[in-house]
């Protein structure tokens, strides 16, 4: 009787464990793959992988229980290569939702050219490869974008670079292109057409490894690279993204505000519910090229104003990724999840974001039915219009993009835009400053000069002198890196080089500056009255 009693116990706490398995083969070691679903039920893996000679495809079914610590996950019998279909990376994978349930794959880095010639063709219901036909052309390219406009049923390919061997580098040639891509009824004929690019600053930037989503008629791109030379690539950060508008064919390239993530590379981007916001995922940080980031940042592209937003539960950084939108639930796999040594960790699960709640969850309960995204948003990005002549670069030029212009939504037109990035932080602060000098300035008339005030604190706005000395705002921006801009300057910035100043052991004995103080002095020029200068 005892036996039979510890004999169930051990049964009922082994048996969560053994229910705890997952049993289900999954798809592992995939990066710079495609996703890509006909009906939002099942959400297509495609290519991704290096070391292997054939296509293998791997589908998760959206219509289950999607629970990540046993995905249903299932696989189409590999496909040998041919010299049509071949295991690819850096490709596009698309679906215009059309009824013959298709799903379109091309290009990248590819074993065989043909797919970077014309798209091949993966029918869902059967669970075969098709080949298909297609009128016009388009050079074969790498790293380039396809986002699908249901409404205007078409395909839009934007930018990439010239091919590489299959898993070499190669010299660097780009593009900055549009085309778009049409179905026929058929399903296995395209058609491809350029379309023209209305930029009134210059050409738009050649791109690479960018993102472009698709959101209330506007295709917007961010980040990725831009060409140095033939060996060398430029990390394109998320101070300007690049907007252009279907209806119209005008593409201009804008300032970004708000709190703008830090350049990062290989990252996620997917339109969000509201139908006005792109919500960007993970990436590799571009201070070293090792740190992948578990980042979520938000762009509301009525602005293009930036937010961090704060997520609850745990997701392991990811990068070489792709995320995909199911209803409220983003999805993403695979990719990396840091590097050792400089080898990439790959990281083979899912991880599903609640943009509802802004929390990472562990599943999406079955019989989930998800809602499509807002097509009627409460504001869009408005245009501006057009200059009176055409121009050859922006007003805001970046070293990446010189067609960037400034930002209209920015708080104030009044300052070139290269004071926005410290003025951008120092707007309310400025206000209550101004707010808190007015004040004083009124006190110090009325106490005729009882209190004396640091003149470093008095807005130059607020000066007679200010105009001529060139001196206005000093307590927000100093040029810090004249090549690169301007920073924040903040009290306690002050505090410090004036403890600097006084702490420096190696103080001059003989009167005559020392080159560290007088590049503490030259970061704070203008900053001071005329009466600092006998001071110092
Ligand atoms: C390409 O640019 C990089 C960075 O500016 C430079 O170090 C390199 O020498 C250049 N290579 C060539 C071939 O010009």
């Amino acid at each position: 009787m005892g036996n039979l009693f510890a004999t169930l116990f051990l049964i009922a706490f082994s048996l969560p464990s053994i229910l705890a398995q997952c049993t289900t083969p999954a798809p592992s070691d995939r990066y710079y793959y495609d996703l890509a679903s006909v009906d939002d039920k099942k959400l297509y893996v495609f290519g991704g992988t290096l070391n292997k000679t054939y296509m293998d495809t791997w589908a998760l079914d959206l219509s289950q229980q999607v629970d990540t610590s046993c995905p249903p996950w299932s696989q189409s019998p590999p496909l040998a290569t041919t010299q049509s279909i071949s295991s690819y990376i850096y490709g596009v994978a698309f679906s215009p939702n059309n009824k013959n349930n298709y799903i379109y794959l091309q290009g990248g880095d590819a074993e065989t050219t043909g797919i970077q010639r014309t798209p091949v063709i993966y029918d869902t219901l059967q669970g075969n490869w098709l080949l298909s036909s297609i009128s016009g052309s388009m050079t074969p390219r790498s790293q380039m974008t396809a986002t699908v406009d249901k409404i205007n049923n078409k395909v839009w390919i934007f930018g990439g670079r010239v091919p590489f061997e299959f898993g070499m580098s190669g010299n660097i040639n780009t593009f900055n292109d549009l085309y778009y891509y049409q179905v026929s009824e058929s399903g296995t004929a395209l058609t491809i057409t350029q379309a023209s690019i209305t930029s009134y600053y210059g050409s738009p930037a050649a791109r690479f490894g960018h993102t472009t989503t698709l959101v209330n008629n506007r295709l917007i791109t961010l980040g990725g690279y831009v060409k140095v030379n033939d060996t060398t690539k430029m990390i394109t950060d998320f101070a300007s993204a690049f907007v252009y508008d279907i209806n119209t064919g005008v593409g201009v390239a804008m300032e970004t505000l708000g709190d703008i993530p830090s350049a990062r590379t290989e990252f996620s981007a997917v339109a969000a519910q509201d139908g006005q916001s792109i919500i960007i995922f993970g990436g590799v940080t571009a201070d070293d090229l090792q740190n992948v980031t578990n980042d979520v940042y938000i762009l509301d592209t009525c602005t293009l104003t930036w937010r961090k937003q704060e997520i609850s539960g745990h997701a392991d950084g990811r990068a070489l990724h792709q995320a995909y939108m199911h209803g409220q639930f983003m999805i993403t796999m695979l990719g990396i999840s840091g590097h050792n040594q400089g080898e990439p960790i790959p990281n083979n699960n899912l991880s599903i974001l609640d943009t509802n709640l802004w929390s990472w969850t562990s599943s999406i309960p079955s019989g989930y039915s998800p809602a499509g995204i807002n097509s009627s948003p409460s504001c869009s990005f408005t245009f501006p219009a057009p200059p009176a002549q055409p121009q050859t670069h922006g007003n805001a030029p970046k070293i990446y993009d010189t067609t960037v212009i400034s930002n209209p939504n920015a708080p104030s037109t009044q300052l070139t835009s290269s004071e926005k990035g410290g003025i951008g932080v120092g707007v309310p602060l400025f206000i209550i400053l101004c707010l808190g000098a007015a004040f004083f300035f009124y006190r110090r008339h009325q106490r005729n000069k009882t209190r004396q005030l640091n003149p470093r604190w008095m807005p130059g706005a607020l000066s007679t002198k200010s105009e001529q000395e060139g001196n206005n705002y000093p307590m927000f921006n100093y040029n810090d890196q004249p090549s690169t801009g301007l920073r924040t300057y903040t009290a306690s910035d002050h505090d410090q080089w004036e403890r600097q100043l006084i702490q420096d052991e190696q103080r001059p004995q003989d009167d005559t500056p020392m080159a560290r103080h007088e590049e503490i002095w030259s970061r704070m020029r203008g900053l001071h009255a005329p009466a600092d200068e006998e001071r110092r």
